[in-house]
């Protein structure tokens, strides 16, 4: 699923990072920002099993590191009482989305910044608990990041990654045109510094930069999970991917061949017995660094 976001500029040199929201153009944009919302709505039962067992509580004062739009940190708003929020992306677009995504609601508890990851424009050791969701691939350097983390978490205060891992992603039958397309992308992913398989490296990085408890899981979301009893499907879970569609302004190879995995994804909806899974990287430790010392 990760992959699927990234834009196809393998030239791309001012930022750093395998996602450039911000170099998308017209439509692109748009759709990406829809197919974030669909992705957050869709999954948000898990979201909030993830954060409870991630240690969320609500008086926490919380931050979203790479909000996008910001789907998500409102839902974590809503589950916090006397705690808040700040939902912080590079791209000055989401984040504007993500301020017309709450303006009506008027939560007093959930403010959004531009900054990026590797130098916050937060106060040292003020936050409890750190959320990171489809943020972690994209990094070129995520050890930056890391610390950066570590400067705004309190002393025992809590990360928690959700990130993916491109070889956990299954369909049945099999679709040879997707692994073509994977493999593809991947290697741009990797040429922009991002790291399309970063779910099984999570914990390590986490081991290096000093973090304790650290405990890796994995989700497996299929095309039969369901909200409320209800079943995804498999045309929804094909909706959570993009297929390339950011690729259109950067690599014509890779659109290309991101529409072709598409429309062969589209036609095992004409299957019965089709089904598919993509496993979510779930990663959390504890902050053991005292800043200043
Ligand atoms: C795939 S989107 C995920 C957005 C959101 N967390 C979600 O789950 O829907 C990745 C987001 O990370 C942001 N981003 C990428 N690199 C960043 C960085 N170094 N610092 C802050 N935000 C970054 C992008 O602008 C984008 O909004």
């Amino acid at each position: 699923m990760g992959v699927l976001f990234s834009s196809g500029d393998t030239k791309m040199t001012q930022t750093k990072g395998s996602y450039q929201f911000d170099r998308f153009q017209g439509d692109i944009q748009t759709q990406e920002l829809q197919r974030l919302d669909y992705q957050s709505q869709i999954l948000q039962g898990l979201e909030q099993k993830i954060w409870r067992e991630a240690g969320l509580t609500p008086t926490m004062r919380v931050l979203d590191l790479g909000c996008g739009t910001g789907i998500i940190s409102q839902a974590i708003a809503q589950s916090l009482t006397t705690g808040s929020i700040v939902g912080v992306d590079r791209s000055p677009t989401m984040v504007r989305a993500a301020q017309n995504h709450t303006r009506e609601q008027k939560m007093t508890n959930l403010t959004f910044q531009v900054g990026s990851s590797e130098k916050l424009d937060l106060p040292s050791s003020s936050c409890d608990f750190v959320y990171a969701r489809l943020l972690f691939q994209h990094l070129s350097e995520p050890q930056a990041t890391l610390r950066e983390i570590q400067r705004v978490l309190k002393p025992g205060g809590i990360i928690c990654i959700v990130d993916v891992d491109n070889d956990w992603t299954m369909f049945h039958p099999p679709v040879p045109s997707i692994n073509t397309f994977q493999q593809y992308i991947t290697q741009i992913q990797q040429q922009q510094g991002g790291d399309p398989q970063v779910g099984r490296k999570l914990g390590g990085y986490l081991t290096t930069a000093g973090f304790a408890q650290i405990r890796t899981s994995i989700e497996i979301i299929t095309s039969d999970y369901g909200q409320e009893g209800k079943g995804m499907g498999l045309r929804a879970f094909l909706d959570l991917f993009s297929f390339g569609a950011a690729f259109e302004h950067g690599n014509s190879d890779a659109f290309t061949l991101g529409m072709q995995a598409k429309a062969d994804a589209s036609k095992l909806l004409e299957l019965p017995y089709a089904w598919a899974g993509f496993g979510l990287f779930i990663v959390k430790g504890v902050n053991l660094a005292v800043v200043g010392i």
